[in-house]
C-alpha cells in the first residue's frame, strides 16, 4: 500500500512519514507539501493521509474523489458546512475522519458514554484542553468529539448546550450546559480532561498524548484498515469496534 503523506513538512506530516518508514504494511508513495500539485502525482499512491488544513483538505478531497483514492483524514477545525461537503464526499470514496488517532482517546470516548449514561444528566459536565502554541482550530476536534459522544448519550444537541466563552455571560451554568476551556502554550502534544461534578465529589477523565507518535501510527494503522473498504465515511471507534 503506497500512501501519499499531505502537509508533509508540518509536525503530523513529518510524524507519520516517519510511522509509514517504520511500518511493515505501508511504504511512503509520495510527500506532498503545499507547492506540490497532488493531481501530477496521482499514480504515484493508493491512499492519502492528511494532516493539513481544512482548506487544504478539501482541495485533496476532491482529488481523491475524482481519481477514486481512499483518504485518511486527520486535520481538525472543518466547518459544518466542510463536514457537509465530506460526508457528501463519501458517497463515492472510503473517508475515514478522526480528530484524534489515539488509541487512548478512543478508549476514552468509551468511558465518558459509560460515565455519562450513569451521571450525565445530574453532573456539571466540563471540558479542559491545553495544546501547544501553534495550534490554530479552538477548542481540539478531540473536545468537541469528546463532547459530541456524551450530549449524543443525553440526547442533548451539542449545538444548544455547547458553551464555549463565559466572558459576556453573567449568570450561573444551566445543569445542561458542555462548558469548554482551552489552554495554548508551549510544546504540549495534547491533553483533555473531561471533569464530572457532582454534589461533593468529581470525576475526572484524563488523556495525555506525550508524543505525535500516537496519532501517526494510528493514522497508518486507519489507513491499513480503509484501504480494503468501499465508499463511506467512517470513524476510528469503527475500526476499533468498539
Ligand atoms: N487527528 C489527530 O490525531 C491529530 C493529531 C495532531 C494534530 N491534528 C491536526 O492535524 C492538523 C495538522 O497539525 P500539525 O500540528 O501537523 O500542523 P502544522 O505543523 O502546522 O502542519 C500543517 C501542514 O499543513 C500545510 N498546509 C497548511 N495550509 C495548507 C494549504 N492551504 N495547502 C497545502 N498545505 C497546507 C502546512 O504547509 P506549510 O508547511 O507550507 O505551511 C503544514 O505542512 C491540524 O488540523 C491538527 O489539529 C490531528
Amino acid at each position: 500500500m503506497k500512501i501519499a503523506v499531505t502537509g508533509s513538512n508540518g509536525k503530523m506530516g513529518a510524524a507519520v512519514i516517519k510511522a509509514v518508514n517504520d511500518s511493515n504494511i505501508a511504504e511512503l508513495g509520495v510527500a506532498i507539501n503545499r507547492a506540490d500539485n497532488m493531481a501530477n502525482l496521482i499514480n504515484k499512491f493508493d491512499l492519502v493521509i492528511d494532516f493539513s488544513r481544512p482548506k487544504a483538505t478539501l482541495e485533496y478531497l476532491k482529488i481523491c474523489q475524482k481519481n477514486k483514492k481512499n483518504i485518511v483524514i486527520g486535520t481538525t477545525g472543518f466547518s459544518d458546512t466542510e463536514l457537509q461537503i465530506i460526508k457528501k464526499t463519501a458517497n463515492d470514496i472510503a473517508i475515514l475522519l478522526a480528530p484524534n488517532m489515539s488509541i487512548g482517546v478512543n478508549l476514552s470516548l468509551k468511558l465518558l458514554e459509560t460515565i455519562a449514561t450513569e451521571i450525565g444528566e445530574t453532573a456539571d459536565i466540563e471540558i479542559i484542553e491545553t495544546h501547544h502554541s501553534n495550534k490554530v482550530d479552538s477548542p481540539s476536534g478531540t473536545s468537541i468529539k469528546m463532547a459530541e459522544v456524551i450530549a449524543n448519550k443525553l440526547n442533548r444537541d451539542l449545538n444548544k448546550c455547547a458553551v464555549y466563552d463565559r466572558h459576556s455571560i453573567k449568570k450561573p451554568r444551566n445543569k445542561t450546559d458542555i462548558g469548554f476551556s482551552t489552554i495554548r502554550g508551549g510544546d504540549v502534544v495534547g491533553e483533555h480532561t473531561v471533569s464530572f461534578f457532582m454534589d461533593g465529589e468529581c470525576i475526572n477523565i484524563t488523556h495525555k498524548a506525550f508524543s505525535r507518535k500516537i496519532f501517526a501510527t494510528g493514522a497508518v494503522k486507519a489507513a491499513n484498515w480503509l484501504n480494503k473498504k468501499s465508499s463511506g465515511l467512517y470513524s476510528l471507534q469503527d475500526l476499533l469496534g468498539t
